[in-house]
């Protein structure tokens, strides 16, 4: 079996051999997706709050039974994700050191240095401890007019410098109840992703995030986050092949929560969450994260 690690971000091969055993994710070409689990902070909390909730989730982030019920410490099935706000990458680095649990940056701009004012660079959020960026938000898209052309500047910058981009991708209500779902999340993914190699993007996760869906308690069923997902990976399949398609992971992302999470997660196309809210409680990111775990045992 081919695993396919599809942030092609360095793993201890302890780490590689427990999610090997565990993903259920095997495809047809036998390729494993181990599900990804990110908590997008967004603009919340304080320096100690930080601290508070990224030590929480560190000190509890669950154990993984082995075959022969011995028990790999701190090791889970999925990959976890915290990506706190920019001021934050450092302490929270520092409060999550020696776990399994990984840094995300909520954006950066696509040069590496110069007179850009409140922005930091990809170098910048990896020399924090970042190993992911989320890029394209919706958030970002509507309220700071970020367009697929910037987005795509971003996560060339990002691949770059060897981390690994989070796109996101998603349609308002209106689109959705116009028919356009798939037509927009393809236009956002093909001008976000324009040009990456297969082996750039490999290392992309696409996060499918209805606009809808973002900060409403109003989630997509698991049919509709299934629908969209197998379609984008049918346009990454026509862009490269059926091997890239296979191992690029796509996360959900939209009021997810503690009591949806499992239905959500249990779609076959459906590799992770990308959660905000439900994130900033340690209590309910990990019943994600266990929720994700038991889909991947
Ligand atoms: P909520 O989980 O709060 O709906 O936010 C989703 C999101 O925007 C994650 O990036």
């Amino acid at each position: 079996m081919l695993r396919v690690m599809a942030s092609g971000c360095a793993y201890s091969l302890a780490g590689m051999f427990a999610r090997l055993l565990s993903s259920r994710r095997v495809t047809g070409g036998g390729i494993v997706r181990v599900p990804i689990i990110a908590g997008n902070w967004k603009m919340n909390g304080t320096r100690s709050e930080a601290i508070q909730l990224a030590s929480a989730i560190a000190t509890a982030a669950p154990t993984r039974p082995l075959p022969g019920n011995a028990v790999a410490k701190g090791v889970a099935a999925a990959e976890i994700v915290v990506c706190p706000p920019s001021c934050y990458l450092e302490c929270v680095s520092q409060a999550t050191q020696g776990s399994q649990i990984r840094l995300g940056a909520q954006n950066v701009h696509h040069e590496s240095q110069g007179a850009y004012t409140g922005e930091i660079s990809a170098t910048m959020a990896q020399d924090l401890g970042a190993s992911f960026v989320i890029l394209g938000h919706s958030e970002r898209r509507t309220l700071f007019a970020e367009t697929n052309e910037f987005i795509h500047r971003k996560v060339h910058a990002v691949l770059g410098r060897g981390l690994c981009p989070i796109v996101c991708v998603g349609e308002i209500l209106e689109q959705r109840e116009s028919g356009r779902t798939v037509e927009v999340v393809r236009e956002q993914f093909l001008g976000s992703c324009a040009d990456l190699t297969r082996e750039q993007m490999l290392r992309v996760v696409v996060a499918y995030e209805p606009v809808w869906a973002i900060g409403t308690g109003r989630v997509a069923t698991p049919a509709q986050a299934e629908e969209v997902h197998s379609q984008l990976r049918q346009v990454i399949e026509q862009k490269y092949d059926r091997h890239v398609a296979d191992a690029v992971r796509i996360q959900y992302g939209g009021s997810v929560n503690a009591a949806n999470a499992s239905e959500l997660l249990r779609q076959p196309n459906v590799d992770g969450a990308l959660v905000g809210g439900a994130s900033l409680q340690a209590e309910s990111f990990l019943v994600i994260v266990a929720a994700a775990n038991e889909t991947a045992a």
